[in-house]
């Protein structure tokens, strides 16, 4: 069986240089990097080349990098940090209605001891009013986060216009760039950003491993206590073979990034073009203007199917899609992305996203497209809804009828 990976915002192949560079620290340079002997000075190198590539994918200067686990530690450390660093100054953040879990639960938590949270709404397209953003801010907010882009819908926002706001109200400026890093370019320095955290596993490192930037002079109180890892930053042990993987897949990032994302939007392009002109009654879920979105990610609603069951019936043609993060958490709610963008009940449940890799081929696309108009044809055939829009007689199908 074909295997047709098109989750990669999910998660992402390891790269091959990538495991290469990593090897080594798994055998013979297995030393931890805070002993003070000849095994713990052969890998302490190793961490701040590592460091380097990563500072230089995102333009700040290595001492501005604090390595950390995963994307999630990163927000978490990042609103966290903030809020318990700048309590006396203030308790309001401001966020967005369609950041990652990582963001949003953070802030829910947050608002159970005290804190005030703006989610700021989006419109149907997913896009972000920048004007409401800056009514929301008060004397009392501290933190602005907002992803530079969407993991399920592909949409980008305007971090750099986002940052100036912050600038100007002198506000701190967190932006979830997991998605985005790898894809576009990626200046803290342009977009003002003063906390940025990257994912290893979205970009061709391995799991367990991320990147948080902290501009030179932000006090940020420490999520993990222990050790004095990373100048006290971050506790425990690091995760070196991890780091020197991050550091590779950075380097790679860096010296690629414009073919890449050239090569990714092509192959979406066609895919969503294939997708649109053979298959009737489906909707774009992220904006119409396909530059407005990573040019590695589509999200379609077809309309009067379940996007599981479209799942699993493309798993048996090989290709790894996914539904958005419901599927995920096993949760039957449809994702608050496509709450936020109102997209009707039944259409957020049917949304689907394919999200490509570098590594995808033309003939990977070619293939969804032979088999997925008749794949969805025959779930429609089958499903209460697609008999009941014959008849004409509920709301569902009178809004999929507008599509
Ligand atoms: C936008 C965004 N932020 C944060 C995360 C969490 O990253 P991690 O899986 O490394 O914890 C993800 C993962 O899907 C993501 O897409």
């Amino acid at each position: 069986m074909k295997r047709i990976y098109l989750d990669n915002n999910a998660t992402t192949p390891v790269e091959p240089e990538v495991l290469d560079v990593m090897l080594p620290y798994y055998r013979e340079a297995f030393g931890n990097p805070s002993s003070v002997h000849w095994a713990g000075r052969e890998v302490s190198g190793a961490i701040e080349t590592a460091r380097e590539k990563v500072a230089a994918l995102i333009n700040c200067a290595p001492a501005e990098i604090v390595f950390i686990g995963c994307g999630s530690e990163g927000d978490n450390h990042a609103i966290k940090g903030t809020c318990e660093a700048l309590a006396g100054k203030g308790n309001h953040i401001i966020t967005t209605a369609v950041e990652h879990p990582a963001v949003l639960e953070t802030c829910e938590a947050l608002e159970k001891s005290g804190f005030e949270v703006t989610y700021i709404p989006v419109d149907c397209d997913g896009a972000l009013n920048l004007d409401d953003i800056e009514r929301a801010i008060t004397d009392k907010t501290i933190l602005i986060s907002v992803m530079w882009a969407n993991n399920e819908t592909g949409n980008i926002y305007p971090i750099a216009q986002i940052g100036a706001i912050a600038r100007k109200y002198n506000i701190r400026f967190h932006s979830d760039a997991v998605q985005a890093v790898g894809k576009l370019p990626v200046d803290v320095q342009k977009a003002n950003v003063d906390l940025l955290v990257i994912s290893g596993h979205k970009i061709g490192a391995p799991k367990g491993v991320g990147a948080l930037y902290i501009r030179r002079g932000t006090r940020l109180t420490p999520l993990l206590h222990g050790g004095h890892q990373e100048r006290g930053r971050r506790a425990g042990t690091h995760n070196v073979a991890g780091i020197v993987g991050l550091g590779k897949a950075c380097e790679l990032a860096a010296a690629h990034l414009q073919e890449r994302a050239a090569h990714m939007r092509r192959l979406r392009d066609r895919l969503e073009q294939g997708i649109f002109d053979a298959i009737p009654e489906i909707k774009l879920n992220g904006h119409p203007d396909r530059d407005q979105r990573l040019p590695n990610t589509l999200n379609v609603s077809f309309a009067y199917i379940e996007g599981e069951s479209l799942l699993l019936n493309l798993d048996m043609y090989g290709i790894a899609a996914s539904s958005g993060s419901a599927c995920t958490s096993g949760s039957l709610e449809p994702s608050h992305v496509m709450g936020a963008m109102c997209v009707e009940v039944s259409l957020a449940h049917s949304s689907t996203r394919f999200s490509l890799g570098h590594e995808t081929k033309q003939e990977d696309i070619d293939f969804v497209l032979e088999v997925l108009p008749d794949t969805v044809q025959r779930l429609r055939d089958m499903s209460p809804l697609y008999d009941c829009k014959k008849q004409q007689n509920c709301a569902t199908c009178q809004t999929v009828k507008r599509l």
